[in-house]
């Protein structure tokens, strides 16, 4: 089983996919590009929704529009009038080279995304949540590229990624309150010998995580409640950064890949490199979150 690239895009760091179950089309963004696009299944020509500096997730809203993360704050973005307005302040305050990176909405419609240090460095990052009418709290500290977020089906387990620690990593989860606790690591690319970084990450119905090996060339699909592999797939683009289920009826998996300081090489080796791919994996995935604020 090989993803096929489904789109004309090359982008420099292809990220968060959402899939909008209502208009059956996954939005998707370049961070580093500044572009937030629409692809719709079938077709090959992307739309460029709207131009936005490091846009890092994209995600539809529950009383219609999108909601993204671009730079240090949360917007909206009307789908009408192309509109960005404001929905925070910056969250990173002072710390200038941080930006946004992965975000997600779980299934009480909060938004969760987290920060990373551009320079990929220091741990000066952190993960946020924001929910209806409040301000962003910050949830966890110490992060340096805040990647892979997702939850199990019963919402009790919430899954995190810290992309330079090359672990994965679960928290028992409130759904309800929204609250995280207990953060252990669940798999372990060092000690697994696995390609790559963990980045982004997608939950399938059956409860297994699928994650995308930046620097790895592949996606994996994992068991977290014992931490076995159970298979790999080869993605032909080096960096994959990202995953989402979408389609009708959830069975297709799009991906999403960088194609950023690739050598010339790599590059002509590799033409699909930032390309979008899809691929029917045999298995369904949990509906993208709306974001309810
Ligand atoms: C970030 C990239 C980073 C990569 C490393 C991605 O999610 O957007 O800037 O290089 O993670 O894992
Ligand atoms: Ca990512």
């Amino acid at each position: 089983m090989i993803p096929e690239a489904v789109s004309n895009i090359r982008a420099q760091i292809g990220e968060g996919p959402s899939w909008d179950a209502r208009k059956n089309v996954l939005y998707w963004v370049d961070i580093t590009g500044g572009v937030v696009y629409a692809h719709t299944p079938n077709k090959p020509y992307d739309e460029v929704i709207k131009s936005v500096n490091d846009v890092s997730s994209v995600v539809p809203r529950k009383g219609g529009g999108l909601a993204l993360t671009s730079q240090h704050a949360y917007f909206g973005l009307d789908l009408k009038s192309r509109d960005l307005s404001p929905l925070t302040a910056s969250v990173e305050g002072e710390i200038e080279t941080n930006r946004f990176n992965d975000g997600k909405c779980d299934a009480a419609g909060r938004y969760w995304a987290g920060t990373m240090d551009s320079l990929e460095k220091s741990p000066s990052g952190g993960l946020y949540v924001l929910e209806k009418g409040l301000r962003p709290k910050k949830v966890l500290s110490d992060v340096t590229i805040s990647n892979g977020l997702g939850w199990s089906p019963d919402n009790t387990t919430m899954y995190y990624i810290d992309s330079p620690t090359r672990k994965v990593s679960a928290m028992d989860y409130s759904l309800k309150t929204g609250k995280v606790k207990n953060r252990r690591t669940i798999v372990d690319f060092s000690v697994s010998r696995q390609p790559g970084s963990p980045d982004g990450m997608s939950v399938d119905s059956e409860g297994m995580i699928w994650v995308a090996h930046w620097g790895g060339a592949s996606l994996t699909r994992w068991n977290p409640s014992n931490g076995k592999l159970i298979g790999t797939m080869a993605v032909p683009a080096e960096q994959v950064a990202s995953c989402c289920f979408g389609g009708r009826n959830l069975d297709e998996l799009y991906i999403t890949t960088a194609s950023i300081r690739l050598d010339a090489k790599t590059l002509a080796a590799k033409p699909l490199n930032g390309a979008l791919f899809m691929v029917k994996p045999g298995v369904r995935g949990l509906p993208t979150n709306e974001f309810d604020g």
